[in-house]
């Protein structure tokens, strides 16, 4: 495994992180597909052995049930300082709202019930999932200093944002004196680029660190066209979000299989290797022991400068998909 520090913060992160919304109850959630708690376990522990460190979950996975799962495997299996755990808070309720409950207040109820989740008693980054049209900005980022100060969050992080507004978040907080983000969680893979536009130069230039979701498609990268699983089947959620640039992307993903094919690898090390030229550490979901195997591979591959003008040649710009489509 390889390792990085994560933007200007003193986290040491692995170039993967362990996605975990593939964990958690299936009965309470948005998605049918996710492992129950031996088979996460399992995962967790494979992972664990390969060296990652990082591991990304959400108190929306699952109705908190996938912070669960990763909370109980790693207490057995691990010192809490020797692993990066982030997680994230969802935007106020309509009800909180109405009982006038602060933007404040919410970041600090909406924390503790993650830090029971998992059974610990701090998080190293804490992330705003998606962006809060009804609660006044500065509410949530005086929040979030809060949650820093009083040691229950180390760092925090932003995640489906634009650019203009994790700048216009950046400079408040340094205007404030308050905790500024030092990690984007965007999506970004193969098959949708669209954060090359703005937000990919702007961390760059800011020292921000980048940690993309869905590195794979949700799967799409990782297999051939026609290859089946139930996941592919049922994560109606991602089908939405890629169904509509089907025809244009199967000729990336085509060339992703020709390359695996030549180099003797699989399709997902060649995904990730790409990645791993763009951003600090992927996120990358499991269903299996096997694929955090095969994604872990990935980090002893390299492309060609040739061989990444292949990949990227045939991208033509994408409508936003998924959370980013209602960021409005
Ligand atoms: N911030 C956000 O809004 C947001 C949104 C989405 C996700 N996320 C985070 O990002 C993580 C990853 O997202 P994702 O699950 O959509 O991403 P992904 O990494 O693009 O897809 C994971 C899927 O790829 C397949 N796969 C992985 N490794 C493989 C291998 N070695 N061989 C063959 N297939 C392999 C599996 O598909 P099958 O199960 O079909 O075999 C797996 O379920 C999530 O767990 C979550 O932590 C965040």
């Amino acid at each position: 495994m390889k390792y990085e520090k994560l933007g200007n913060s003193d986290l040491t992160v692995s170039k993967i992180c362990m996605g975990c919304m593939g964990f958690g109850d299936a009965t309470r959630g948005q998605h049918s597909w996710t492992l129950d708690e031996i088979h996460s376990y399992e995962i967790i522990k494979r992972g664990l052995e390969l060296g990652i460190n990082f591991f990304d979950t959400a108190i929306a996975y699952q109705g908190g049930t996938s912070e669960e799962y990763l909370g109980h495997a790693l207490k057995k299996l691990v010192k809490r300082e020797d692993v990066v755990i982030a997680t994230k808070f969802l935007p106020r309720t309509d009800m909180e709202i109405e009982q006038k409950i602060s933007g404040q207040k919410h970041i600090e109820t909406m924390i503790d019930q993650s830090l029971k989740n998992l059974q610990m008693d701090y998080i190293d980054l804490y992330i705003y999932h998606m962006w809060d049209y009804k609660t006044p900005l500065y509410d949530i980022l005086e929040g979030l200093n809060n949650v820093v100060k009083k040691g229950k969050a180390r760092y925090i992080g932003i995640s489906n944002c634009f650019a203009w507004q994790l700048a216009k978040a950046q400079s408040l907080c340094e205007k404030e004196g308050f905790a500024t983000f030092v990690s984007v969680q965007g999506h970004y893979n193969l098959l949708f680029r669209e954060e090359e536009r703005e937000m990919i130069p702007y961390c760059k230039e800011e020292q921000i660190g980048l940690t993309p979701y869905s590195a794979l498609a949700g799967g799409r990268l990782s297999k051939k066209l026609g290859e089946d699983s139930k996941r592919l089947r049922e994560d109606t959620y991602a089908k939405f979000k890629y169904d509509a640039t089907e025809i244009q992307d199967r000729e990336i993903i085509k060339r992703v299989q020709e390359l695996a094919e030549k180099k003797g690898v699989s399709m997902t090390e060649i995904a990730l290797a790409w990645l791993f030229t763009k951003v600090t550490s992927p996120i990358v979901g499991a269903t299996k022991p096997h694929h955090i195997e095969g994604a872990v591979n990935a980090i002893n591959i390299t492309l060609t400068k040739e061989e990444i003008t292949y990949l990227e040649e045939l991208y033509v710009p994408h409508k936003l998909v998924g959370v980013m489509a209602q960021n409005h």
